[in-house]
């Protein structure tokens, strides 16, 4: 089978997705899979990317990073054939038939419906979820309403806009003292942790909100939780088959205001991740019921990752990754590794299910 795996790309999160595809391209069966690797560059350039693993770690001093090399991928339009062309200097070539597109991204223009709708109208399967559900993943204020919809707890919140806080500033003010501090300014599409702060007096708020809406147009103030943090990943049945849950892994948030993306990342102190996570039987059973329930709730495909705050009232969703990372530290290939896959045989079980 011909895969391209397709990362980098027009998000704040360019990197990770580039970290991520260094993961895959290393971890890929290359016996049963040819491999494309066609990088975005955050300008939106497709090019023809080198298959080297290494070029593509994650280096906290120097984030990796897709250049424009000048050559320009074609994609098939879905009358043809699936045949994928690259243009460079030397004039234009065909890469062959295509299989299966692997969009490896995170963030806007990625994991957001945007490249899911591309491929729908190219007629190429992909994997993961489709438009709709990567859309409403990817809005933290459509995916609340959505799972509040479907009786899952979030916790509460206001969604503020970029023209209400220039024009009623007021109303952010409002939402702070309502929900009480601390409270979480996040971009309401983002990813990584980018953009989000932790407000816990009224003097930080102007500050957060410049910070959050520098990321998007529209902001979330959300209750700050306290509780254990915890993620479990879900894969896709095959059909027929229902979706299934991993175990949990939990964040352990020793010496740092949050889990943000220099803790994420950048191997900053004072977070610790640990899979599987110790909770009671029925506690585990609780959250992948409720993970595998957002996961339907969204209309979610092949992958995700679903975080939750374990309070003392019990689980509250923070938010679902359609596209989780998927470096080789990264939570989701972790949660799956404690439940028995390996990171190849999770490649090769997404596209199958992809495929199916
Ligand atoms: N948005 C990052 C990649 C995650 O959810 O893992
Ligand atoms: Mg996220």
């Amino acid at each position: 089978l011909t895969v391209v795996l397709l990362f980098g790309g027009r998000s704040s999160e360019h990197s990770i997705s580039c970290a991520t595809a260094g993961g895959v391209l290393a971890a890929i069966d290359r016996d049963r899979y040819r491999v494309i690797p066609v990088g975005i560059t955050r300008a939106g350039a497709f090019v023809l990317e080198e298959d080297t693993p290494a070029k593509f770690g994650l280096d906290a001093a120097a984030l990796p990073e897709v250049v424009d090399n000048g050559t320009r991928v074609q994609w098939p339009d879905s009358t043809s054939n699936r045949e994928l062309t690259v243009t460079d200097a030397a004039g234009s070539r065909s890469l062959g038939s295509i299989d299966l597109v692997f969009p490896i991204m995170h963030g806007p223009f990625g994991e957001d419906g945007t490249i899911q709708g591309m491929l729908e109208l190219l007629g190429l399967p992909y994997v993961g979820s489709g438009v709709l559900a990567s859309a409403l993943g990817m809005d933290k204020h459509f995916t609340k309403t959505v799972f509040q919809q479907a009786s899952l707890p979030v916790a509460p919140w206001r969604t503020i806009t970029a023209d209400d806080w220039a024009d009623a500033p007021g109303m952010a003010y409002a939402a702070l003292e309502e929900l009480g501090a601390p409270v979480f300014v996040k971009p309401a599409r983002a990813g990584s942790s980018v953009g989000v702060s932790r407000v816990s007096s009224a003097e930080q708020l102007a500050e957060a909100m410049a910070v959050g809406l520098a990321e998007d147009n529209k902001v979330l103030i959300e209750a700050g939780l306290s509780g254990r943090e915890l993620e479990v990943a879900v894969l896709q049945g095959r059909p027929g088959e229902p979706a299934r849950a991993s175990v949990a892994g939990e964040v352990l948030v020793t010496g740092r205001d949050f889990y943000d993306f220099e803790a994420k990342y950048l191997g900053a102190a004072g977070i610790e991740l640990v899979c599987p996570a110790v909770l009671r039987h029925d506690e585990l059973a609780e959250m992948q019921r409720m993970a595998i329930r957002a996961f339907e709730a969204i209309d979610g495909a092949g992958l995700a990752r679903v975080d939750f705050f374990l309070t003392s009232d019990g689980w509250v969703i923070n938010e679902i990754n359609t596209m989780p990372g998927f470096t080789p530290i990264s939570m989701f290939p972790s949660c799956w590794l404690a439940s028995g896959y390996t990171y190849p045989q999770l490649i090769d079980e997404l596209i199958a299910v992809a495929l199916a």
